[in-house]
């Protein structure tokens, strides 16, 4: 059994759920991240463990005890919050010392922890600041030492790391997940930052619309994705909806188009089946002539019409038809060949493909992915 286990979960807002059937164990010491667009129901969720929220159905056990019903003061969690949420008119060392006060603990245990703490999350010297005193990152770390006061069996965050700006967020990530890897603490992470949840977790549970839709490594979400929404929500990708000409030897058309894409037969796929199909930008590769493929690779021509320099490597914008502008990424040493109008072959293998059955609910999930990215 795993150490927090929460069982067929639901939670409507008047007739919205909120939460729909949710089942997500999680093991001790994992640091499992929620992912997904706004408002699919991870604050929700992050909720009810705490406390804060009730469930309308299912059960979450904590070391395989109901604690649905126990107060939220009365679970062995400690709690992080988007917005630093510190009391104002306290330093962060009484910060700090406020939830193992109401623990009554002794005076110097209390002294003692609070200057730990400061160490762990590197604020030694700044115990005796108040809020307006400090950074958004020095009072999200005094956030976290507040939450890791009470020694709390689970750590939760909501998205902890979001009011703060780009290097900070980074360098404050790599912290937490550095401190919970050192107290071995059990930890549910909240975050609509995909870059973010794949860089910091064990586990990562990709959540739309109130339902889990995969539950897996960050290498299985990014590589292996499960369902259209995980193929498009998580990472570059681009896409091709169409469906399947030939199951058995793996090809299939591309709607609105002459194209036929190669991918490797799958027995779980059938002849006429809509599916999605994503190929990885970095899996693809450019050329200025077609070189002579095998038959289980593709081929698609297209001019380039964009060159964007993006650090580590360039990524070029290939149009192949009207509706159609795929992305490639290419090293840098090699972007000074490839200029903008011209004409160039976009090449990959078949195992690059993944293929994804698609209904009118996961398209209508895509196209809510693909009207955020653009908004
Ligand atoms: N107290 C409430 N009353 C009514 N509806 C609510 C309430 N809290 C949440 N909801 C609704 O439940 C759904 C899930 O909300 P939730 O806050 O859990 O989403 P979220 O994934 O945390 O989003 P975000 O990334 O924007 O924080 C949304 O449709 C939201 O409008
Ligand atoms: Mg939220």
């Amino acid at each position: 059994m795993a150490f927090l286990e929460l069982i067929d979960i639901a939670k409507y807002f008047g007739n919205v759920a909120a939460i729909n059937n949710v089942t997500l164990p999680i093991q001790q010491g994992e640091f499992l991240t929620l992912l997904g667009p706004s408002g699919c129901g991870k604050t929700t969720l992050l909720r009810m463990v705490a406390g804060f929220e009730t469930p309308d159905s299912g059960s979450i056990l904590l070391n395989g005890e109901e604690i649905v019903g126990r107060p939220a003061n009365k679970r062995p969690m400690g709690m992080v919050f988007q917005s630093y949420a510190l009391f104002p008119h306290m330093t962060a060392e009484q910060n700090i010392a406020f939830g193992m006060q109401m623990q009554r603990k002794s005076r110097e245990h209390i002294k003692q922890r609070c200057a730990e703490l400061l160490e762990l999350v590197g604020l030694g010297e700044l115990g005796s600041r108040y809020s307006h005193q400090m950074s958004g990152g020095q009072q999200q770390r005094v956030a976290l030492a507040r939450a890791l006061a009470v020694e709390p069996q689970v750590l939760l965050l909501d998205e902890p790391l979001s009011a703060l700006d780009a290097k900070v967020r980074i360098s404050l990530r790599n912290e937490i997940r550095r401190i919970q890897q050192q107290l071995k603490m059990t930890a549910i992470y909240v975050t609509h930052d995909q870059e973010e949840a794949l860089s910091i977790s064990d586990r990562i549970a990709v959540m739309a619309k109130g339902k889990i839709e995969q539950l897996d490594t960050p290498e299985k979400i990014y590589s292996n994705p499960q369902t259209a929404f995980s193929a498009t929500f998580i990472g570059n990708s681009n896409q091709f909806r169409g469906s399947i000409e030939s199951a058995s030897q793996g090809i299939s058309r591309v709607d609105g188009s002459e194209q036929r894409i190669s991918f490797v037969p799958q027995p779980q796929l059938h002849d006429g089946e809509n599916i999605l199909i994503v190929i990885r930008p970095e899996d693809i590769t450019v050329t200025h002539q077609s070189a002579e493929t095998e038959s289980s690779s593709n081929a698609i021509t297209g001019e380039i019409e964009l060159r964007t320099f993006l650090g580590p490597f360039t990524r070029l914008h290939v149009r192949m038809d009207r509706e159609t502008v795929l992305t490639a990424d290419i090293p840098n040493q090699q972007a000074n060949e490839y200029q903008t109008g011209q004409t160039v072959v976009l090449g990959f293998a078949a195992q690059a493909c993944k293929v994804l059955p698609i209904g009118e609910a996961e398209i209508a999930l895509v196209k809510q992915v693909e009207i955020e990215a653009v908004s």
